[in-house]
């Protein structure tokens, strides 16, 4: 099939080099026009494992190709996929600017039938918004069908998500549409749901509601266990064995971060406001998300009264391991916290140094974690990249000032950690420390 893409994001880069793999000619459309000229140079604009060899097999076999021509890419294809960024506001309401463009610019180019499929994240009712836009557009034309196919993908693991996916949900206004993009799919083996297009654009927001709110849970139960002196691991342990709870998603921490979660849970509550239902319970896995870094940002003042002249070295920046995804990242609000205090901070991350130049000023990057630990008087985890489980932490101890440990992510062994020598802070599991 002849398919286009618009917006070469992580969804849509990731969307059009899949679809390309399985055989179908794709064209991916960005109005970025250095996105486009870099794949077209076969740079990646992102940092995903595994899609470089996908697009570059893909583009050689002419299967996978980039454009800024929206109007020549809709017009070649029979099958139209929206996967343009759905930012929101503080107050949670959502911007359909780039929606609303996208649209538009379909019906402009419109030339017959297309189905026309909305894979960003959209707040219930967008699909009507889509349908309206491109009649308005395209001759007050009914020539096309408008379809919600929300996407499920992580960030990391992105490829091997979209290539081995859980569910395909097709939320569409009649079967024969629905079948006709199961096409689409076909060989891949993963159930396939068919709903109206509302109950997909709900089902979306809901899958991140409910994971964000595992989160917060297993984070409010580590609150406790800190109090009792409890064990927040053996404590998730324990309850995900239960396979109606499950052990996925149960990593107590600094919350959930990332270019998803804290929007789309923020638009879930503003959208059921708007049709009169009050959502508590997600306000509350807000709250709780909210003030993660503070209540461990409070563990490093508890050691550390005077920040100021102490240097702290930062292992991890991107919002979590496998990507240099900085939105939303708790990197960037610990280091503001630190330096606000003027402490020296000294900072490394595998793949995201890049990205994070961008945003992080008034810190030292670091070529190494090795080199971030040196002479400094605290290791501050962030991100729980793998190398950082594989640390000669002997090494480390040896070059650090004093050998402290605050871990935001509970990826090392407590008992084993202080046997080495170190004084060792994570989250939920007991000691909290006190002042120097
Ligand atoms: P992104 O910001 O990485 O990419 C969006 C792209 O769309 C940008 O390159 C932008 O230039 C382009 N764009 C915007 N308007 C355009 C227009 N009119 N014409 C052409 N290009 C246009 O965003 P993303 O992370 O890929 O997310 C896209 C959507 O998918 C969002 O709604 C998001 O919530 C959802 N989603 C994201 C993920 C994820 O892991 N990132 C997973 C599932 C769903
Ligand atoms: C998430 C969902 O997992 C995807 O299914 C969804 O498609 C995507 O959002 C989206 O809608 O964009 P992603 O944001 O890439 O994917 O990353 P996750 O692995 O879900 O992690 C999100 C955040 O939660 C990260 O900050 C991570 O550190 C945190 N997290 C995750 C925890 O704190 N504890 C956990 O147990 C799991």
């Amino acid at each position: 099939m002849n398919i286009c893409i618009i917006g070469t994001g992580y969804v849509g880069l990731v969307t059009g080099t899949v679809f390309a793999e399985l055989g179908n000619d794709a064209v991916c459309v960005d109005k970025v026009e250095e996105k486009i000229e870099k794949l077209n140079k076969n740079e990646m604009p992102i940092y995903e494992p595994g899609l470089e060899e996908l697009v570059t097999r893909n583009r050689k076999e002419g299967r996978l190709t980039f454009t800024t021509d929206l109007k020549s890419a809709v017009q070649g294809a029979e099958i139209i996929f929206i996967c343009v960024n759905t930012p929101t506001s503080d107050n949670g309401d959502s911007n359909l600017s780039y929606v609303k463009a996208a649209a538009e610019e379909i019906g402009q180019s419109m030339n017959g039938y297309k189905i026309i499929v909305n894979k960003s994240t959209v707040p219930v009712g967008t699909g009507d918004m889509v349908y309206d836009i491109v009649s308005q557009h395209y001759n007050n034309s009914h020539d096309f069908d408008v379809v919600s196919n929300p996407e499920f993908l992580r960030e990391g693991s992105a490829v091997d998500d979209a290539l081995n996916p859980d569910r395909i949900i097709i939320g569409a206004p009649t079967k024969q549409v629905a079948f006709r993009l199961l096409e689409l799919y076909s060989s891949l083996e993963a159930p396939m749901i068919i709903t109206d297009v509302y109950s997909a654009e709900i089902i979306k927001y809901a899958s991140n509601a409910f994971l964000s709110t595992k989160i917060s849970f297993i984070n409010a139960i580590a609150n406790l266990c800190e109090k009792v002196g409890a064990d927040v691991e053996d404590v998730a342990k324990g309850i995900g064995r239960d396979p109606r709870i499950g052990q996925a998603f149960l990593n107590p921490g600094l919350g959930f971060g990332g270019s998803c979660f804290p929007k789309d849970i923020k638009s879930l509550v503003y959208t059921s406001q708007k049709f009169g239902y009050d959502f508590e319970l997600l306000k509350n896995v807000l709250e709780i998300n909210e003030e993660r870094v503070a209540h461990f940002f409070g563990m490093i003042k508890s050691r550390f009264p005077n920040l100021e002249g102490k240097t702290f070295a930062v292992l991890g920046l991107s919002f979590k391991p496998n990507t240099d995804d900085m939105r939303e990242a708790k990197s960037i609000e610990i280091i503001k916290k630190l330096t606000a205090e003027k402490a020296v901070v000294r900072v490394f991350d595998p793949v995201a140094m890049p990205a994070a130049k961008k945003l992080i000023d008034s810190v030292t990057f670091c070529a190494s974690a090795y080199e971030a630990c040196s002479s400094a008087d605290a290791m501050v985890l962030i991100t729980e990249w793998r190398e950082f489980k594989q640390l000669n932490l002997e090494k480390i101890k040896n070059s650090m000032k004093t050998a402290v440990i605050f871990d935001g992510r509970n990826i090392y062994d407590p008992s084993r950690k202080e046997k080495m020598g170190f004084e060792y802070y994570s989250v939920g599991r007991g000691k909290w420390p006190k002042s120097s």
